[in-house]
């Protein structure tokens, strides 16, 4: 009776800091996601300043907070990969090959001061970004399911090692 008690609380402990994790995680993510104050751009807007007097650019997708508007005019002349590079994707959806260099945290710390503004997304982009986050989130669901079960696992072992010893 004693031991199962114990394994009892170990099983509630262990799940309840689980749960107050992935409480944490939704708090921050709704958080990061709230920009209603900023000015919002069509792929019209943005597509008009495409040259080194205006720079325009769309970075960012569902897994950090939506595609933004970033006017990168004025830091051309300082990117360290060249202006050249960021004149290519001016005015377009730049998210895919931002991502791809695998830009640094000081390069997305010098991104944000460059931000004008959210993106509002075409009919067709918010269906694909839908479903896209919607697959993630199935991902998400089933790997949070082999965590509480790991999670258990653990819990039984310790109290049938402390009901042996
Ligand atoms: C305002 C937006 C951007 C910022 C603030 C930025 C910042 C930086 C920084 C700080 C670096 C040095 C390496 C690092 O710290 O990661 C870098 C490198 C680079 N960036 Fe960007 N970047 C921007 C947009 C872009 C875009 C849109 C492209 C491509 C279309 C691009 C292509 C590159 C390349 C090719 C390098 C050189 C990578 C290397 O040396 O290996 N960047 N960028």
């Amino acid at each position: 009776m004693h031991y199962t008690v114990q394994l009892l609380f170990y099983l509630h402990a262990s799940l309840s800091l689980f749960v107050l994790f992935c409480q944490t995680a939704t708090t921050v993510q709704k958080y990061s996601m709230s920009d209603k104050e900023l000015k919002e751009y069509t792929s019209e807007d943005v597509s008009k300043h495409t040259t080194t007097d205006s720079c325009w650019l769309i970075i960012g997708n569902s897994s950090n907070g939506g595609p933004k508007v970033y006017d990168v005019t004025k830091y051309l002349d300082d990117h360290p990969g060249g202006a050249e590079v960021m004149l290519d994707v001016a005015g377009q959806n730049a998210d895919e090959f931002f991502e791809d260099i695998g830009h640094s945290k000081e390069a997305r710390n010098e991104l944000a001061k460059y931000l004008i503004g959210n993106y509002k997304l075409t009919e067709e982009e918010m269906a694909k970004m839908k479903a896209d986050a919607e697959k993630k989130a199935a991902q998400g669901g089933s790997s949070s399911m082999m965590l509480i079960v790991l999670v258990a696992l653990v819990a039984i072992y310790i109290a049938y090692s402390q009901m042996n010893s």
